[in-house]
């Protein structure tokens, strides 16, 4: 970055000159976008290859994705939300940094944006812990970060403007107290087996999900935790570690719990290739799926029995996350927690609700109509 950019990025961190700046950076902003593009091509697996930046009209608003990667349907269909919201016609410059899984990638991502000077951060951490320095290099240059889906551990209270996810701990509590209601439902009253697939170690989503499942296991002393691996989130991984599972293990795992839907596909495949069935007749020996995320192609798994409940996980992040640089714009400040509201679809008939933390949830039915009317 030559002298001339290090003044204004520079200048742009102290916030009584912020709007001084964003004036100035309008006028140069089809050269700044320039330099952004140009940027943006070096930075590794930055925007996929359909979204190469051409051309950027002049007052659109910059921001930086740090995204993930895309190892799951629920990741997908995130990132596809983002896209959409932020579009040139909206008035948003999206820059997309895409980190394949690799904490170090984000990182690293978070600082090319702020030596970039974009005007906002979305950050999508993979790992709740090693954000303090890079949270707090980019309040020191003035941008605001937005953290949303899973959290960030920082010692700061106030490293970042805002966060918006799931309550991944309460989705866990709700796929347990299923399985516990299921079960009195069923009049099962033998100890259980069940296999625990992890998604990303450190990532909020297991460590919500996996506590939810030592504490139920605790509760009740008839549930067995056989094993636990951690399977990545991935379909290829949750396959494989799951036919190492059924060949260790073979009939006596009764049920699995799934920290996502892609791993839960894996494991459908391994337990059909052992030439076993997943469904909900534990006591013939039908392997019981609990999932998360409720993606379209899980929803339809469900509906054919193949996964016995499966604990959405919000993935449509796009307009949610509009909205709240909207309000940043208009000079508003943000809540700084905000949960979405998730629900819970299953394939068992007469189970409406479940008691989790303290509260009475709903449980639909997965339908055909159902499944045409979700949005992912
Ligand atoms: O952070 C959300 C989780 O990450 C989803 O459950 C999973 O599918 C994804 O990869």
């Amino acid at each position: 970055m030559n002298s001339f950019m290090s003044f204004l990025f520079d200048t742009r961190g102290c916030t009584g000159l912020r709007l001084a700046v964003r004036i100035l950076r309008s006028r140069l902003r089809l050269f700044l976008l320039l330099i952004i593009a140009v940027f943006a091509a070096a930075l590794s697996g930055c925007r996929e290859p359909k979204e190469e930046p051409v051309s950027v009209p002049g007052n659109n608003i910059t921001v930086g994705y740090v995204k993930i990667g895309s190892e799951s349907d629920w990741r997908i269909a995130c990132n596809r939300s983002l896209d959409e919201a932020f579009s040139a016609d909206n008035g948003y410059y999206l820059l997309v940094n895409d980190a394949q899984q690799k904490p170090e990638k984000q990182v690293k991502a978070m600082r090319e944006f702020i030596s970039l000077g974009v005007d906002y951060i979305l950050l999508d951490p993979i790992m709740e812990s090693g954000w303090d320095a890079s949270l707090s290099e980019a309040r020191e240059a003035g941008i605001p970060v937005i953290v949303f889906d899973r959290e960030v551990d920082v010692k700061e209270p106030g490293a970042y403007t805002a966060w918006i996810g799931s309550d991944f701990r309460l989705e866990g509590d709700r796929a347990c107290a299923w399985l516990s209601a299921f079960l009195e439902k069923q009049k099962y009253d033998q100890p259980l087996n069940i296999l625990h697939l992890q998604g990303t170690i450190g990532s909020s989503a297991q460590i919500g999900r996996t506590a939810a499942l030592m504490d139920a296991i605790d509760d009740h002393p008839d549930w067995n935790l056989i094993d636990q691996q951690p399977g990545e989130f991935t379909t290829a991984k949750g396959k494989e570690i799951m036919a190492q599972m059924l060949d260790k293990y073979g009939s006596r795992i009764q049920v699995v719990y799934c920290e996502n839907d892609n791993m839960a596909y894996g494991a459908i495949e391994a337990i059909h290739e052992a030439g076993m069935t997943p469904g909900t007749d534990i006591k013939n020996g039908e392997i019981l799926i609990l999932s998360f995320d409720a993606a379209r192609s899980a929803m339809e798994r469900t509906l054919r029995g193949e996964i016995a409940v499966d604990t959405e996980c919000m993935p449509l992040y796009g307009p949610r996350l509009v909205q709240m640089i909207d309000q940043l714009e208009k000079g508003e400040t943000l809540q700084f927690r905000n949960y979405v509201p998730e629900e819970q679809f299953s394939a068992v008939d007469g189970l409406t609700s479940v008691e989790a933390a303290g509260e009475e949830y709903p449980v639909t039915l997965v339908t055909k109509e159902l499944i045409g009317g979700r949005e992912y």
